[in-house]
């Protein structure tokens, strides 16, 4: 009894636990870029520099020292490394001169090199969901001293100097530097988890499954999208275990994205209904006519029923959700539906069912990234199965259709899913990603996307 209440209980929570449906490595090509962008664009240098020449109240003046000035911020330099469990460390390396009035009278200038260094962790943001670095345990790393005072003077007032001021003063000063970058570089999530549309069918959102994780040489982000249509149904992604992950040899410090077959079939799924077509035109590409008299070439009793020719319609009806299967370097778009061919009647009259065809084909997926949304065109991979459902004129072989169905498929079918295909799918929108530039390649049970900086 024992053992089945366990059986079924994890039954219940390997059912309930979903795999990832997107996968997000940031090597440290982007860290690093987003963090020299966040300083930029924070302006933290001249900040620092207007805060410097501050009067600090609860600071003891420097007994000797008048007039003190700070000036000369120069341009800092940012080394940046992951914390496997925690995050990243980042040392901030720049220097600075110090000026002043000696007791003596004389100008004191003192330039100081130093490395502000704070761990930055990796948290997700309770409120929001959103991945957050915070930082803690900055500290100033005095690297060298350099001064214009008399030698017999330099060991007792610039120790005085350095001990008094300079460790009580610079953390103050810089540790808010750090936070304020970090302020600039959290914003850049802040888009994440923001419903995207796709076309008028629905939206996704790319919701954080979990805290991301780091390791030596990346941050690894776990989505669970959320797929809905535009009336608000969620569609589940099918959890069928198809387990998928990141190929091996990238290049160190470079970034993927990686989006499951599961995924994509969710995204397709809002799709479907636009894959449903009536297709009245009589001439089609490189198609014989769209005729009764066409058709009678294939099935004879055609054209006992209609001795003179009528222009045929034709109905496609995808009556399952289509599904996006991936191995190694292929792709296809599974579809079923049924195609049920009518012969056109003079106007007004509703036109006569000849017959309806259930049928499975193959579309042969191709990707691409066009204005950081991924574009999927397809072109006819196989018919697999075609299978008489109703005849109005008599039964007949349906195999002998197989190889107009399929260049129907191909010329008049195809374009029209190429057609609803193009809305594009959306993708993660953070630190302002660039996936325009992105190399594809498709694995098992999933696509990868090689993130490239410009
Ligand atoms: C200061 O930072 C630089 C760059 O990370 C590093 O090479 C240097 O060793 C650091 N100096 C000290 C004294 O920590």
């Amino acid at each position: 009894m024992l053992r089945i209440l366990f059986l079924a209980l994890c039954g219940l929570l390997t059912h309930t636990r979903a795999d990832p449906g997107a996968l997000l490595r940031l090597g440290m090509d982007i860290m690093n870029r987003e963090v020299q962008s966040a300083m930029d664009e924070s302006h933290i240098l001249e900040e620092m520099a207007a805060e410097a020449g501050k009067n600090r109240p609860g600071v003891k003046p420097i007994k000797g020292i008048t007039n003190l000035k700070v000036k000369d911020v120069q341009l800092p330099a940012i080394t940046l490394n992951f914390i496997p469990g925690v995050g990243i460390f980042q040392c901030v390396s720049t220097s600075m001169t110090i000026t002043g009035k000696s007791f003596m009278g004389g100008n004191m200038e003192i330039i100081v090199a130093l490395n502000i260094t704070a761990t930055n962790r990796l948290l997700q943001d309770e409120e929001t969901g959103l991945p957050r670095f915070k930082s803690e345990g900055c500290e100033i790393i005095l690297v060298s001293v350099k001064t214009n005072l008399p030698s017999n003077m330099l060991p007792k007032v610039v120790n005085k100097f350095l001990d008094s001021t300079l460790h009580k003063v610079l953390p103050s000063l810089m540790c808010p530097a750090i936070d304020a970058v970090l302020v600039y570089v959290n914003r850049k999530w802040a888009n994440l988890n923001a419903p995207m549309p796709v076309g008028q069918m629905g939206r996704v959102k790319y919701v954080l499954m979990s805290i991301p994780t780091t390791t030596a040489s990346y941050i690894q982000v776990d989505f669970s999208p959320m797929v809905q249509q535009q009336e608000g149904n969620t569609i589940q992604l099918a959890d069928a275990g198809e387990a998928f992950k990141f190929p091996e040899g990238y290049a160190e410090g470079s970034s993927q994205l990686l989006l499951s077959a599961t995924f994509l079939t969710a995204e397709l799924a809002l799709l479907q209904k636009s894959f449903n077509v009536n297709v009245h035109a009589m001439k089609i590409g490189q198609l014989p006519p769209q005729t009764t008299k066409t058709l009678a070439g294939f099935i004879p009793k055609v054209s006992k029923a209609y001795p003179t020719s009528k222009p045929l319609v034709t109905q496609i009806r995808i009556n399952k959700p289509p599904k996006v299967t991936m191995k190694t370097g292929n792709s296809l778009l599974h579809l079923h539906g049924t195609l049920e061919m009518f012969a056109a009647r003079r106007r007004g009259k509703a036109p006569v069912s000849l017959f309806l065809l259930e049928s499975h084909f193959n579309l042969k997926i191709q990707y691409s990234v066009h204005e950081n949304r991924l574009q999927m065109v397809t072109s006819l991979d196989r018919l697999l199965s075609l299978s008489q459902e109703s005849s109005s004129i008599g039964a007949f072989n349906e195999k002998k259709l197989t190889g107009f169905i399929t260049d129907y498929l191909q010329e008049a079918y195809v374009p029209v899913i190429n057609d609803a295909l193009q809305v594009g799918f959306p993708l993660p929108d953070f630190l302002d990603m660039d996936y325009d530039l992105a190399e594809l390649g498709i694995v098992e049970n999933a696509l990868v996307l090689d993130l490239k900086l410009n």
